[in-house]
């Protein structure tokens, strides 16, 4: 029996070192598994909702792919603002309860923050988090920790930049949170000063990570293990003018990466990415977010769901 079995994964908090040095060590050996057949046997006879109020292409895809190579089914609703009882205006507590019924466990990705928390207490079946709002997204975490790891070989003592939407990127908020879990991490911090880092999240992160906020990219160091671009959440602001006027803010050249970027880098984007990284960084092989990055995170998915649902 290991910590997962039928837990839900609203935040990245819920973890301890352990854990996730356990779920590392499911999704290697998962990933060592060639054989087809043997994989479909660990989920089957399940069924996975995937529940995405929020549109998806990576999340959504990736966790599919992982249930069906798994061999769960899966019960798949994009869009239900559109396609479920929403339009007819049933409540998400009522819809998780129906929901529950058809399926083992519930992949929730929702426009509002805390939804997963709220939809873990209508069901005793697992929850897991795809994305609340501006809140967390702890798969994205783990996925990015674990590429982290395996190409810096440690979490400990490392030095990184995230850079762009620090204030509603449920990515950056996770995978800060996560590498509070590590000691003697440095993360420099640079977005417009409208898009800094929530206070809250700053005060509790910082107790474990030394964090500095920088707002140009002159002052990134040269030492970097990792970049962490981020494009700006359009959705999340009210005045679309604002968006514009800071939606390019920071743009990862080729110039920058020449002036700050060392041989031993890795750069990483959760994806989509919308302008805020030229083309041409496509093509470096520190760019790793087209590559690993999305690899990892299917297996990584695939390792969590046989945590939490195989027998
Ligand atoms: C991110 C998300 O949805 O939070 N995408 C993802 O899941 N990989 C990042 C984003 O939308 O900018």
């Amino acid at each position: 029996m290991n910590d997962f079995k039928n837990s839900d994964l609203i935040s990245i908090d819920q973890l301890s070192n352990k854990n996730i040095f356990e779920i590392f060590k499911a999704t290697d050996q998962i990933r060592k598994i060639k054989d087809p057949k043997k994989l479909l046997n660990i989920l089957k006879g399940k069924i996975i909702t995937l529940l995405f109020y929020e549109p998806s292409s990576r999340t959504f895809s990736s966790f599919a792919s992982a249930s069906k190579r798994l061999g769960a089914q899966t019960l798949e609703y994009q869009n239900p603002t559109q396609t479920s009882s929403y339009v007819k205006g049933e409540s998400l507590e009522d819809s998780i309860q129906v929901f529950s019924t058809y399926s083992d466990a519930i992949i929730m990705r929702h426009f509002q923050n805390g939804a997963a928390k709220i939809a873990a207490d209508y069901t005793q079946k697992p929850v897991i988090n795809a994305g609340d709002g501006s809140g967390e997204h702890p798969t994205q975490a783990l996925l990015d920790l674990y590429t982290i790891y395996k190409k810096c070989k440690s979490l400990k003592g490392l030095t990184g930049l995230i850079t762009g939407d620090l204030l509603y990127g449920r990515t950056v908020h996770s995978l800060l949170k996560g590498f509070s879990i590590f000691p003697n991490n440095t993360i420099y911090l640079l977005s417009p000063k409208e898009l800094k880092l929530p206070k809250e999240i700053f005060q509790t992160v910082s107790n474990k990570i030394k964090l500095i906020e920088i707002y140009s990219d002159q002052e990134i160091p040269e030492n970097c293990n990792f970049w962490y671009w981020t494009r700006v959440q359009k959705e999340r602001f009210s005045d679309l003018k604002e968006y514009e006027k800071i939606k390019t803010s920071f743009i990862l050249t080729k110039k920058l990466l020449q002036k700050k970027g060392n041989k031993n880098l890795i750069i990483m984007h959760p994806l989509p990415k919308v302008g805020e990284i030229e083309l041409e960084i496509d093509k470096d092989p520190r760019a790793i977010y087209l590559r690993d990055q999305i690899q990892n995170g299917m297996y990584v998915r695939m390792a969590l769901l046989k945590m939490i649902l195989s027998t």
